[in-house]
């Protein structure tokens, strides 16, 4: 038996049963928040001040989206009006942000919205959270992998490198039957079809290097991360500030074309459906309140952090769709690199593409670095609470991170990002995150009723009004997802059920707490 073995075993935990029984027990907050304070083995590093925590959103946030999926928003879905589509999607993630900095800042442990809702909702809906923050953090590492490998391709081209293109695409691809209709590439038959790539090397290269930066340490891994978020900040704003002289106006008109039939094609159902898509880019403020136990003062600087970092990228989004869709017609965009495909278009603009590249291919890579210390702290605090192996609540004796747990999603992100399309992983990507954000605004619901004593060193304002309308805003972008989608999202939840009542429930020491009598602290 190991120390940590010793450590763990039921007699000598410390009690965190909260209250409820069966799959609705929940933890003790103030257990939960002792567990955070308590140092020893498996105790992380306390590092991270305000400043940090913020870029660490930044560094989240700013990725795929903007430099990807804004150009296939405008092309296909919103025209011009794409920064009308970046308003909504503000709107739900600023809803939710208020909720997710009251739960960061009066729950301050690692785990984020897995930890609330064990807190407020019980054992089995947090399961249901952790499990579906999957689709958040390592999916969204892998979608970012795969963007980051078309701007990576498009920087070795313009150095006169050319990898075989075996090697920098996706060997699989989905197509609908209107895709094998239209004799879209690859699409012999609806369903699975080869492309005939190999895997894309690139997309697994930078998954596996960022995950080896995480192993090393929390300290090193926001070193780097705040120099890359300012880089790409800085190439964001030269963006905005050099394309604002080059917008034509003729470009914006008609701001919102007219709808061709189908729902989400231009009109305002394609705003909708583009706020849907684009979603995705503010995706990563949350990933602050992860790393809630390496932050020096959490109850103060969450919610600086969390709430911070959406507000400035949520300018610098609006401007950049506004300059992008300005600077070249919305049709053209539907590219893998349409932020550097803009400047190459716009003769006065084409010396910004090398910078739009680099800052893209770091930018990205901060991303998929941050999303991989988002799953891996929540795996860490799934492991601490008996619902996944030992093996995820493992501390490196040195480098005090969460090895193994890092090492393990780092191989099986590889995988994924080397293997499947973007536009599969980024759909369920998105509907995975709206999920975990219609649960923490019920969980501030249901923690207000619960715990009205609570010390919440930041309180969502106008509760109930915010969080319920955090609950419809993200529905409502859920709603825009294709079918598909749902189904997928279904499917990944039934299998998280399987395991928990195979795997979870044995081995919870919530349940084993219970079990041996333990008596609700409250
Ligand atoms: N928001 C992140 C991105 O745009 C996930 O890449």
């Amino acid at each position: 038996m190991s120390v940590l073995d010793v450590k763990d075993a039921p007699s000598s935990r410390p009690p965190t049963y909260g209250g409820g029984t069966g799959l609705w027990a929940t933890k003790s907050i103030s257990a939960l928040r002792a567990e955070a304070e308590a140092t020893g083995e498996r105790s992380l590093n306390r590092t991270l001040g305000a400043m940090n925590l913020t870029m660490l959103g930044i560094g989240a946030i700013i990725g795929a989206g903007i430099f990807v999926l804004t150009g296939l928003a405008a092309a296909l879905h919103a025209g011009p009006a794409v920064p009308i589509s970046f308003v909504f999607a503000a709107i739900a993630c600023g809803l939710a942000g208020l909720c997710y900095a009251e739960m960061a800042s009066a729950v301050p442990v690692a785990g984020s919205a897995y930890t609330y809702s064990y807190a407020t909702m019980g054992e089995f809906i947090a399961w249901i959270i952790g499990w579906d923050l999957v689709l958040e953090y390592a999916m969204g590492a892998a979608t970012v992998g795969v963007g980051w490998s078309g701007y990576f391709v498009s920087l070795l081209d313009y150095l006169g490198i050319h990898i075989p293109v075996a090697l920098t695409s996706s060997p699989l691809i989905h197509c609908s039957a209107a895709d094998v209709t239209k004799a879209v590439n690859f699409c012999t038959h609806a369903g699975w079809n080869t492309t005939g790539a190999l895997f894309n090397l690139p997309a697994v290269a930078i998954v596996l290097i960022a995950s080896a930066i995480l192993v090393i340490g929390i300290e090193e891994s926001a070193k780097v991360n705040n120099i890359i978020v300012i880089l790409k900040i800085a190439v964001v704003l030269m963006f905005i500030a050099f394309g604002l002289g080059y917008i034509n106006t003729a470009n914006w008109h008609p701001f919102i074309p007219q709808n061709t039939g189908t729902f989400g094609q231009f009109g305002w159902s394609g705003v909708f459906r583009g706020a849907g898509l684009i979603f995705f880019a503010y995706i990563g403020f949350d990933a602050v309140s992860t790393a809630a136990q390496e932050a020096k003062n959490p109850q103060r600087d969450m919610p600086i952090g969390i709430l911070g970092s959406l507000a400035i990228c949520t300018v610098l989004y609006i401007l950049v769709s506004m300059v992008l869709t300005g600077v070249i017609k919305y049709d053209q965009l539907n590219v893998a690199h349409p932020v550097a495909y803009a400047v190459e278009n716009v003769a006065g603009l084409r010396w910004l593409t090398p910078f739009i590249t680099i800052g893209a291919v770091l930018g990205l890579g901060s991303v998929v670095l941050v999303m991989l210390l988002g799953q891996s702290r929540v795996f860490y605090s799934m492991s601490r609470d008996g619902l996944m192996g030992p093996w995820a609540g493992k501390v490196h004796p040195k480098y005090r991170t969460p090895y193994l747990s890092t090492i393990y999603v780092g191989l099986i992100v590889a995988v994924i990002t080397g293997t499947f399309p973007i536009q599969l992983l980024g759909e369920l990507v998105n509907i995975g995150t709206l999920l975990a954000f219609v649960l923490v605004c019920a969980g501030v619901l249901i923690l207000r009723r619960t715990r009205p004593d609570l010390e919440r060193p930041f309180r969502t304002p106008l509760v109930p009004v915010v969080p319920i309308l955090g609950i419809l805003a993200c529905f409502g972008l859920m709603a825009t997802l294709p079918g598909d989608t749902w189904i997928r999202l279904f499917v990944w939840l039934l299998i998280g059920f399987v395991i928990y009542f195979s795997y979870g429930r044995k081995h919870s020491h919530l349940q084993q707490e219970i079990a041996a009598g333990g008596k609700p602290m409250g």
